[in-house]
């Protein structure tokens, strides 16, 4: 979603702008706009396009070599991608600019006033209130002022303002989206997230939410929401910034599937004691006690992180036998859920900046419930809003589609499964050592898959016309379908349907013929019968079925036209083995059809809207 940068310093401010909206364009968006500070006067360029399209307008052609500026990409939420709406958005004089992320709620009563006072809209967004707000109550003292407009406005925002009077100087200030101020040697930078820095520093303050910073080139003072200083220590961001670049692979995507069998390796990490049969997670933030006092636990996430949370639910019914229940964030945070400190809510998510994740979680607490995070974006707003964490440990995460975070959202439910299991005495210390051996054999097995992946590429060329797909899985692998269908539409812009493999013939068997084809998940499992015979009632109908199974089984070669073989694992684990492939597919599809792999239309990285 929109990227902010600000930067305040010694350097050409366009060329780090642009250089900072370059690597937060895996955010998502449509139009993008910088101005810069230049001799007293605003330059403003902002256009609809990929950057790689507006590089001349952003740097060869720029008229400027200020060290003082601000930039944004848009994301459309309020008006069509245009110039006009494009960021930042100006006051009636260009006195001033303004970047903003999120939605003003009450953007028309504020729009129709300050029409009514004489002020000139020329956008269609929401945001341009802002310029005019700030210019409303301008008398001298850019801090008061944005202050003062930021006390009418309802949403969330984060924002950052330069002035034409204040060389000085940017301010910055946020409510429910994320921001963070980070610091360098005589030039300091706003960013909306630390990936747009992390090249130049790794000093970085989060902005705390509903609080302000004027940042200048020597320093940074922060305020609360009242206008108070704060004293405030930065953290040293660890991420390291190679891993934020493609690394010789064609795209972000599949750098992030091949480091897969290393961040289960990272996730794991030192967490647990195969010997002792032990896990350690020591953010979670729970008791003894509390654990044994939940009677059930609730699951919130949206996308790729509700899936993993879907198979986190098999996980922990089947290894600590507590009733567990899904539920899209969005759903949850409006239906008067029925929570209490009897239940322990899972809030999943790769950036922990989910609009509607953090909402669900809000409404969890209010209604008395635990709440545990599992995150991967350290210091993210979730992390600030939870009882207790399991950090995921994947690393940045850049393709749009969600991959490696998916994976390693799983096995910190492994982690969890195991270690609630153990307290709650569901699970002998025999049968946690077995599941750690297992799943530490894991990523040996994934790199066997990733050494293996032509055959994949084969049938993704067969099939990169087909219109529609069907995705089959049962139990603990339901999820890995759905995850594999959300793959492939998100990235290749087919459409893919994902159904629970028994619930076929009461729907989605109308569908089938000769055209189709079917991904079924038929890995070793109790229930593998049941599959077979899915994988009949397909055939029988003559639709195309696609079967992922496990090595070995000689039977499946006699129904099915393609089989993907996979290494044998544990049925509870075998949902990280077998989303591989399908990651691998949508991949090869979307890469055949010429796609943008790693900012597929429409969609953002993190959803910081509702
Ligand atoms: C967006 C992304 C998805 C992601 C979802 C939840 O829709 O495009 O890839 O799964 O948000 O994001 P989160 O950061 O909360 O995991």
């Amino acid at each position: 979603m929109c990227g902010i940068i600000g930067y305040i310093g010694e350097k050409p401010a366009n060329q780090i702008i642009f250089d900072g909206l370059t690597r937060l364009e895996y955010r998502g968006y449509d139009s993008a706009g910088i101005a810069v500070l230049d001799g007293g006067r605003l330059l403003v360029k902002k256009e609809v396009g990929k950057l790689r399209n507006l590089h001349d307008m952003f740097i060869t052609d720029f008229p400027s070599a200020s060290t003082h500026g601000i930039g944004h990409t848009r994301w459309a939420t309020h008006g069509r991608p245009s110039g006009f709406n494009a960021h930042p958005h100006g006051d009636c004089k260009t006195s001033l600019m303004v970047a903003h992320n999120g939605i003003i709620e009450n953007y028309i009563k504020l729009k129709t006033r300050l029409t009514l006072a004489g002020h000139v809209f020329l956008s269609e967004t929401d945001s341009e209130v802002l310029a005019h707000l700030i210019e409303s109550h301008y008398s001298g003292n850019l801090e008061v002022a944005v202050r003062t407009a930021l006390q009418e406005v309802e949403g969330a925002y984060a924002i950052v303002v330069i002035h034409r009077d204040h060389p000085d100087c940017l301010i910055c200030a946020r409510k429910e989206s994320p921001l963070i101020v980070a610091v360098g040697q005589g030039e300091n930078f706003i960013a909306s997230d630390v990936t747009a820095i992390m090249h130049y520093t790794r000093t970085v303050h989060y902005l705390d939410n509903l609080c302000m910073a004027i940042v200048k080139r020597d320093g940074v003072d922060f305020f609360d929401v009242d206008g108070h200083s704060m004293d405030k220590k930065p953290v040293q961001v660890d991420w390291n910034p190679v891993a934020a670049e493609k690394g010789g692979f064609s795209h972000f995507m599949l750098k992030e599937i091949h480091e897969q069998p290393q961040v289960i390796r990272d996730t794991i990490g030192g967490r647990t004691s195969e010997e002792e049969g032990k896990i350690y997670l020591t953010e979670l933030g729970l008791s003894g006690p509390d654990i044994f006092k939940f009677q059930r636990i609730v699951m919130v996430a949206c996308g790729t992180a509700y899936y993993a949370g879907c198979v986190g639910k098999y996980m922990i019914e089947k290894l600590v036998r507590i009733p567990v229940e899904c539920d899209l964030a969005s759903e949850f945070r409006y239906r008067e859920p029925i929570v209490d400190a009897n239940t322990l809510v899972v809030a999943v998510s790769q950036s922990g900046e989910t609009a509607d994740t953090l909402a669900a979680v809000r409404e969890a607490r209010a209604r008395g419930a635990k709440v545990l995070g599992i995150v991967n974006a350290k210091e993210s707003s979730l992390t600030r809003e939870v009882d207790g964490l399991v950090y995921i440990h994947a690393g940045p995460e850049i393709g749009v589609a969600s991959t490696k975070a998916y994976i390693a959202m799983l096995t910190a439910f492994t982690l969890l499964a195991l270690l609630l299991g153990k307290i709650r005495g569901t699970l002998t210390p025999a049968a946690v050592r077995r599941e750690i051996s297992e799943l530490k054999r894991l990523p040996q097995e994934i790199e066997k898959v990733l050494a293996n992946s032509a055959p994949i590429r084969v049938l993704a060329e067969r099939f990169e016309n087909a219109h529609n797909f069907l995705y089959l899985g049962r139990g603990i692998n339901f999820p890995t379908a759905l995850e594999g269908a959300l793959k492939l539409k998100e990235i290749s812009y087919i459409h893919a349907e994902a159904y629970a493999a028994g619930e076929m013939k009461h729907g989605p068997i109308a569908l089938i013929d000769k055209e189709l084809p079917v991904f079924v998940i038929a890995t070793a499992s109790a229930i593998y019968d049941k599959i077979i015979s899915n994988v009949k009632e397909v055939q029988a109908r003559s639709g195309i079925v696609i079967a992922l199974a496990t090595e070995g089984d000689e039977e499946i070669g006699k129904y099915v036209e393609h089989v993907i073989y996979l290494p044998r694992v544990s049925e509870l684990l075998s949902p990280i083995l077998n989303v591989i492939p399908l990651q691998l597919f949508a991949y090869f599809v979307a890469d055949l059809r010429g796609l943008d792999v790693d900012q597929p239309r429409n969609l953002a990285k993190s959803v910081t809207v509702e």
